[in-house]
Order: structure tokens, then sequence, then C-alpha cells
């Protein structure tokens, strides 16, 4: 197996990062990441690591998720094996932590979700 495929701490792994998009839609009244922006940030997400060839196996993994349970900071997203989780607002924020983080593996710290947010 490549370095390529290992993750920061030199652990196999089938992608270096995976990038989870919380795209839960509430109907009920109650805020939730769908109402700010979070189905174009996915996507736009998706077509930069696409575009800087980060996409595929020994490489970057964009998903989307339900409710990540970190309701009051969002719209959140989580990149593992970090662990690290954002709060994003605009297509500016995503494409720095593509270009920072998922491509070379700096956190952006002016995006991360305080430790405190929870649901
Ligand atoms: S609705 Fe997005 S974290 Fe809960």
């Amino acid at each position: 197996m490549s370095d390529s495929t290992k993750t920061p701490e030199g652990k196999t792994g089938y992608y270096q990062r995976h990038i989870f998009f919380c795209l839960n839609d509430r109907t009920n009244g109650e805020e939730s990441c769908a109402h700010h922006g979070a189905e174009d940030a996915f996507a736009r997400c998706k077509a930069a690591v696409k575009a800087a060839g980060l996409a595929g196996p020994g490489k970057v993994r964009v998903n989307k998720a339900g409710c990540l349970d970190r309701c009051a900071g969002g719209p959140i997203a989580v990149v593992y094996p970090e662990g690290t989780w954002y709060t994003y607002v605009d297509a500016s924020d995503i494409d720095e932590i593509v270009e920072s983080h998922l491509k070379n593996g700096q956190v952006v710290e002016r995006l991360l979700t305080p430790p405190e947010v929870g649901r």
C-alpha cells in the first residue's frame, strides 16, 4: 500500500481524508444545516475536490451526512481522520477548507466549530 493511503498517524485507510457535510433538512420549523446553504456547500466542495485532482482512493472523499448533532454551530462539516469540525458561511470558506485542509493538511482555524457547541 502506498504512502498516499496512510493517514497522518501512519495508519492505512482507503481514503486519506473524508469530509462529511450535514445536509439535514428539518421540516418541523426547527433550524437545520440545509436551511443555511449546506447543499450548495456540499456541491461546491465535491466539484473543487474533483477539479483539484484530489478525489478518489488514497485521496479525498466528499460525502453527504444526516444530522451530526452539532446543529447549533451549523452549517456543519467534519473532516476525518483528524476529527476537525467546521462551521462555514460561504463558498470562499469551502474553497479554503479544500485548499488548506483537504489538499495540504492545514486546519482552517478561523472556521473551527467551538468545542462546546452541540445540538
Ligand atoms: S442539522 Fe446539521 S448538525 Fe444537526
